[in-house]
């Protein structure tokens, strides 16, 4: 994050006050004076503000419902970014939890709590996720039945893990992994030789997206979500 933009977030300051409190000398960023209101800060950067800790903003923890056509990324040059559906001052500092591709929907969670994100990703947890899959043909019993044990992905060296898969319609499925490989359930569909035409994240460990969030609205997690979600296949 910016130097003036956690001294406006976190001390209160506008951000003209910020620059003019940093031109004027009275900021240090790890034990020297600070020159550019603009320098970036690293992680865990101690700032005094005429020799007084700022205290460290909360971290936040977000949950929106990504559009399709949106990317899960801080910056690109071609697409709009998730980052970009929130208002300027929310999004320092942001990082997309567990990423969806550019077609898909869904539950997309966002924070500036590295370890947390880290809790909720880590292969070794196996946090679920839960999508509903629309597929291009109707899936027979023998294709669900490989799927629930696990299929070798094109490339890959090791079966995905155990699914649970439940049909909602001919071709239509929600499937739960507890992994996150690289474009994971459009592969396996792809593996039974079906394909996936549309997928949608429902549902990260015990966090269901609200229903009351349009695509490309977004809104802060419970206490309990964020507990829930560090806990998560713990
Ligand atoms: N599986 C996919 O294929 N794509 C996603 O975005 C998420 C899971």
């Amino acid at each position: 994050m910016r130097l003036d933009r956690l001294l406006s977030h976190v001390a209160g300051l506008t951000r003209s006050q910020a620059q003019r409190a940093v031109r004027a000398g009275r900021v240090a960023v790890d034990g020297a004076l600070a020159e550019d209101p603009a320098c970036k800060l690293g992680d865990g950067a101690e700032v005094l503000l005429d020799g007084v800790p700022v205290a460290k903003r909360a971290p936040r923890y977000l949950m929106l419902h990504k559009p399709a056509g949106c990317v899960c990324a801080t910056t690109d040059g071609r697409h709009p970014t998730v980052l970009d559906l929130l208002p300027e001052a929310e999004r320092g500092g942001l990082h997309v939890v567990g990423r969806l591709d550019l077609d898909v929907t869904g539950l997309v969670l966002l924070t500036d709590d590295g370890a947390w994100s880290h809790r909720v990703t880590a292969p070794r947890r196996k946090c679920p996720k839960t999508y509903l899959a629309g597929l291009a043909e109707a899936i027979d019993d023998a294709a669900l039945d490989a799927l629930r044990r696990g299929v070798r992905l094109r490339g890959e060296e090791e079966d995905t893990r155990a699914a649970a898969i439940e049909r909602l319609a001919p071709d239509h499925v929600r499937v739960t992994v507890t992994e996150g490989r690289y474009h994971q359930v459009k592969r396996m569909f792809a593996a039974v030789g079906n394909r996936v035409l549309t997928l949608r994240r429902e549902q990260v460990g015990p966090v269901a997206l609200d229903p009351a969030l349009a695509p490309g609205a977004w809104r802060a997690l419970t206490a309990d979500e964020v507990a829930g979600l560090r806990a998560c296949g713990a």
